[in-house]
């Protein structure tokens, strides 16, 4: 009983006194419940690192979004659109820029200005603005003018990697790019 009882602090404030009474046992065992709750986190979250943190799990599950849309977007075949998908999608689009690193800087470099080969910042294109004529023009190439047909070498999702690739680096109209060749391409409007 005596254990029950309030304790009542000896000091006055402000006409106020404290109690002192012990904190229930329910109590104290939430916060050490916190507390090793927040050491177990802590070490399996940021120092062993064995899951994602919240963050990086939502990128995972963006991605995955993304590409299940574009898995969509590909059974009717591959498109306009599902290459202009790709390109919004951060994984792919480092895979296309490694390829273009790789294979295609030596001719349009690693801006895309172009030396050798045409300016692919700008809005001219000599084989047409689609990213299904980009498509067609890197897997069979133009060998007459030196443009190598990728398609044998890289395969097709290297391929359309590196098309969607090509089509982040549209419109960035770099500077000291080359002098525009073939036709103005205005994008149509997406629907
Ligand atoms: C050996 C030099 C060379 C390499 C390497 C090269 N290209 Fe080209 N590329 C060219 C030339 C030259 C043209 C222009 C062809 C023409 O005039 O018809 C061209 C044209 C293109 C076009 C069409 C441009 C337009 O205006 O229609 C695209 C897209 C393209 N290249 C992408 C690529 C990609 C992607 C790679 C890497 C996988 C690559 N190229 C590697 C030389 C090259």
């Amino acid at each position: 009983m005596s254990e029950l009882q309030d304790k009542v602090r000896k000091h006055t404030f402000d006409g106020i006194q404290e109690y002192d009474n012990k904190l229930p046992n329910w109590w104290l065992w939430t916060l050490y419940g916190a507390i090793i709750y927040a050491l177990i986190y802590w070490l399996a979250v940021h120092t062993i690192a064995i899951t994602r943190t919240p963050v990086e799990q939502l990128q995972v599950e963006m991605v995955a979004a993304a590409e299940e849309q574009l898995a969509r977007a590909a059974e009717g075949g591959l498109s306009n659109e599902s290459l202009a998908l790709m390109s919004t999608i951060p994984d792919r689009m480092a895979e296309g820029k490694a390829i273009f690193l790789q294979y295609c800087v030596v001719c349009h470099t690693e801006s895309g200005g172009g030396s050798v080969g045409p300016n692919l910042t700008d809005a001219y294109w000599i084989h047409g603005g689609d990213l299904m004529d980009q498509h067609r023009i890197v897997t069979n190439g133009v060998p007459a003018k030196g443009m190598a047909a990728w398609g044998n070498q890289l395969g097709p999702r290297r391929v359309e990697a590196v098309v969607a690739y090509v089509y982040t680096l549209r419109g960035s109209n770099v500077p000291g790019g080359k002098a525009p060749e073939g036709e103005l391409y205005e994008e149509e409007a997406t629907p």
